[in-house]
């Protein structure tokens, strides 16, 4: 069944792919930058590229879970979307708070606070935008014949993911606070409540992919939820280590947050298990790749890449240096980056109503795309390893020790070009299905 609300979801992806574009632009200036070739650096100084990358990194994601949720929760529901309207208002107003964020930056209008450069003003405007999307799900859900676990465990992502928004807007005059609160926004979204969107998305494309039982596939839900607040909730201590509050953190952290990539295992797992059990084998092998590939590429990201650098003992040493930067992009892109790719590969040709599944780009933009990625993450992380011992073994000077690894970045960029052109072919696929139709949909419904 299909429901004509879910048109609503095309918009959603297509502001998506533009800001992904534009994040990875900024990827490249430096990138570029880093080899010496700043030509912008008067404009787009380095602090600046690197605030407007990793936001609108988070951006885009967001744009992704949301545009997902309009397009599962009816579908899962079986309810249109209380108001259209109001979902297309709140698509714009997300666009403008995202453009006048990212113009402010240039203008250095921003707050030193990596990833929350957001200045406190315009947190306000992204409450509000919230509220309008989660009273459309919360009252689309409630009219709704059903309630299923993967809706709920999806909106209790959304909803948990807003609420801990809030402290990162309180203002404190110590930066021990400050950061202490900072980890409740950074922390508990990426190793938390974004596990659960995960999850939820997971569990909708496995259902619909796999052919398994509803209720198989949501049993194994329950376990990723599980594994996630046990290990994730006190694995916020890791951040903790040596930022100036009570040892007992170093001990904390370093217990829970090594039990953190149980979750990520368990989904890859799970994602596994059901492919092979399923009997049906969907047309739709892209969003199968994309599904699968999200699974197991966020357990090697997130899961092994963040457990190497976990332990206060490696943390001491490799803490804010490019190691953290390699096991960065790798969790994001498998987690999150994947998940959104799969939910659209998966939503474009039923809200079209054309089928390019088995197209060679669709195919290519995958391969690219993931390797390209797996070549950066090994970049960065040579250039992190080096950077550790020149620095903090060597006790060289910090800009010395750039100067010394900035050949990694000439491999970076060659590995960036890869992965960008994986996605210009994925963006390339997304326009050639075209816009989404109303026939496309009621064909469905019959
Ligand atoms: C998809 C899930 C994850 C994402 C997207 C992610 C992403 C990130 C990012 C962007 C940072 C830098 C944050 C900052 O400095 O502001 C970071 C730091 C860190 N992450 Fe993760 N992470 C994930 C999961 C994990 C897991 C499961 C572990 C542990 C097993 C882990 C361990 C760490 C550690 C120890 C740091 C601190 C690095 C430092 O001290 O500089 N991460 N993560
Ligand atoms: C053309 C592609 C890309 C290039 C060239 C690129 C390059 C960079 C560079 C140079 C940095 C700054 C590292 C430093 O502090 O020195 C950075 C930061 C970051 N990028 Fe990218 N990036 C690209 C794409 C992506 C994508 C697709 C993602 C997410 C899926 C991503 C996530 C991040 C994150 C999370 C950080 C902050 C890491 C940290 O806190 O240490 N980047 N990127
Ligand atoms: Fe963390």
């Amino acid at each position: 069944m299909k429901y004509k609300s879910q048109k609503v979801a095309y918009w959603f992806f297509a502001l998506c792919m533009l800001l992904l574009v534009l994040q990875i632009v900024y990827g490249f200036i430096m990138g570029f930058a880093r080899i010496g070739m700043d030509g912008l650096h008067d404009f787009i100084p380095f602090n600046t590229a690197r605030a407007v990358h990793t936001n609108l990194l988070v951006v885009w994601l967001l744009t992704g879970f949301m545009g997902a949720a309009y397009y599962i929760i009816p579908e899962e529901a079986q309810q249109e979307l209380v108001n259209v309207k109001l979902a297309y208002l709140q698509l714009i107003s997300l666009a403008v708070v995202g453009v006048v964020a990212v113009v402010g930056y240039h203008f250095n209008y921003w707050e030193g606070r990596k990833f929350l450069e957001i200045p406190r003003e315009l947190d306000f405007l992204v409450v509000v935008n919230v509220l309008l999307f989660l009273g459309l799900i919360l009252a689309t859900l409630w009219k709704g014949k059903r309630k299923t676990t993967t809706t709920i465990v999806l909106t209790m992502g959304l909803l948990f993911a807003a609420l801990l928004y809030l402290p990162g807007m309180i203002w404190f005059d110590s930066q021990v606070t400050d950061a202490f609160f900072r980890w409740w926004v950074v922390h508990l979204w990426v190793e938390g409540v974004w596990e659960l969107i995960m999850g939820g998305i997971l569990s909708f494309l496995l259902i619909k992919l796999t052919g398994v039982d509803r209720e198989v596939i949501e049993k194994w839900l329950y376990v990723i939820v599980g594994l996630t607040f046990l290990s994730g909730i006190l694995g916020t201590g890791h951040h903790y280590y040596y930022i100036g509050v009570n040892k007992i953190w170093l001990v904390v952290g370093g217990i829970f947050s090594a039990l953190e990539p149980l979750a990520f295992l368990a989904m890859a797992l799970f994602a596994i298990n059901m492919y092979r059990k399923g009997e049906k084998s969907h047309p739709n092998k892209l969003a199968i790749f994309w599904t699968i590939g999200a699974a197991i590429v966020s357990f090697i990201g997130a899961g092994v890449l963040g457990f190497a650098h976990t332990l206060p003992q490696t943390n001491l040493y490799t803490h804010g240096t490019l190691v953290t930067a390699m096991h960065g992009h790798l969790a994001f892109w498998g987690a999150y980056a994947m998940i959104v790719l799969a939910i659209i590969s998966y939503a474009i040709p039923n809200l079209t109503g054309r089928k390019r599944h088995e197209s060679t780009q669709g195919k290519l933009a995958f391969w690219l795309s993931n390797i390209g990625m797996i070549g950066m993450t090994t970049a960065f992380g040579v250039a992190g390893v080096a950077q550790v011992y020149l620095e903090r073994k060597m006790k060289m000077e910090f800009m010395d020790v750039q100067n010394e690894i900035s050949i990694h970045f000439v491999v970076l960029i060659l590995c960036a070009t890869l992965f960008a052109t994986g996605i210009v072919l994925y963006i390339y696929e997304f326009i050639k299905y075209g816009k989404p139709t109303d026939e496309a949909l009621e064909a469905k419904l019959s």
